[in-house]
């Protein structure tokens, strides 16, 4: 834990305050809620489980105290709706925003329904957070506005044209809250994620995320499917570190910090070769009690349309400004991701 976290994590349990957790029953907005319940806060939930599940949040009470659990509201509600959103932020100070449809690919098949909940959706969300006087609009932006730029490591503000509607959407979103920020006064940061994974990030659909998709098709005895020859890369994020930078951001006091885009994510590089060994390897102890002795071959096929060869972040403004400090190194998220994924696929049998 960064020492900024540390020393915040005691303020928040002495001073608690009210949070909205948009998309609460997904992967990431889980993980937040169940952060800020263990930090004593008073948490609304607000998802419409478009892609969110009401297990994610029956995990999270079981990982928290009655007591904790108690100061949990959750509305079922759907961010294209502007009552819903208002009703949300009622009384609410900070806003930490993740719902979103989600997936490139999902985005390229439906433009039009990856619009209206990522930018109108959005759009609802600052308008009642800014007529409930929020203090601060933590928002989920995105890697994928480096669209085409082909810097590496990714620096905020340097981006290029984006490659999918997903990403439109995301731009979109850091326009709009700097307008906001500029027209109305409501601070905003939007922190620009990098491949998050971690426990609960779903493994079923089309539309699943590499890590969580090959672990699924791994412990099934199926063969992983590779996009390209395996030397795209990315900059896998463990949701810990998410978090940490959500709670960073929402307390951050240096005017300086505030009004700002972060890239989240560790700044290293992982291949796709390089993240399917790492998986054979810790998986291989799980598949050997299933009577498997080794995963079957990778298959590699076409580089994926809207998709970028390498990514990789610069965290320093992170870093400096915010005093973010990821706790979790690739590896060591995915051997805590693990334990669940196993977990989550014996139950299923
Ligand atoms: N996971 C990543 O690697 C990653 C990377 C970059 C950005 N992001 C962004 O982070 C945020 C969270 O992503 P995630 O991976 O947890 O995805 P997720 O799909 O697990 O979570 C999104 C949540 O939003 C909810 N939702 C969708 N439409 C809604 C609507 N109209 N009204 C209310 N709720 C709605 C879904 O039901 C779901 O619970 C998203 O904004 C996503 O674009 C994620």
């Amino acid at each position: 834990m960064s020492a900024r976290c540390a020393g915040l994590e005691a303020q928040l349990r002495a001073a608690p305050r009210r949070w909205l957790v948009t998309g609460a029953a997904g992967f990431i907005g889980s993980h937040l809620v169940e952060a800020l319940l263990r930090l004593d806060q008073n948490v609304v939930g607000l998802d419409n489980f478009t892609t969110g599940h009401r297990r994610n949040l029956d995990e999270v009470q079981a990982a928290v105290s009655a007591a904790q659990w108690a100061r949990m509201h959750f509305i079922e509600g759907d961010i294209r709706v502007p009552e819903h959103c208002h009703a949300a932020c009622v009384g609410v100070t900070r806003v930490l925003h993740q719902a979103a449809l989600g997936s490139v690919p999902r985005s390229l098949a439906d433009p039009v329904a990856t619009n209206a909940v990522n930018v109108d959706g959005f759009l609802n969300m600052l308008v009642a957070a800014r007529d409930a006087k929020v203090e601060r609009f933590v928002y989920a932006a995105s890697s994928s506005t480096y669209g085409d730029h082909p810097a590496l490591p990714k620096v905020e503000a340097r981006i290029g044209r984006p490659l999918s509607p997903y990403a439109v959407t995301k731009v979109v979103n850091e326009l709009y809250a700097d307008v906001f920020a500029r027209s109305y006064g409501l601070q905003t940061i939007g922190l620009r994620y990098f491949n998050v994974f971690g426990p609960r990030q779903d493994p079923i659909g089309a539309y699943a995320a590499v890590i969580p998709k090959w672990i699924a098709a791994m412990l099934a005895g199926e063969p992983v499917h590779i996009n390209g020859d395996g030397s795209t890369s990315r900059d896998f994020c463990f949701v810990a570190n998410a978090v940490q930078a959500n709670l960073l951001a929402a307390c951050v006091t240096d005017p300086g910090a505030v009004n700002q885009i972060y890239n989240v994510a560790l700044g290293d590089r992982t291949t796709l070769k390089e993240l399917q060994e790492h998986l054979c390897e810790l998986l291989a102890p799980h598949l050997r009690q299933r009577g498997v002795s080794a995963p079957a071959m990778p298959v590699f096929g076409a580089f994926r349309s809207g998709d970028v060869l390498h990514s990789q972040a610069d965290i320093t403004k992170a870093a400096t400004l915010l005093g973010y400090a990821p706790t979790h190194r690739v590896r060591e998220g995915l051997e805590q991701a693990m334990g669940w994924y196993v977990a989550r696929a014996t139950a299923h049998e």
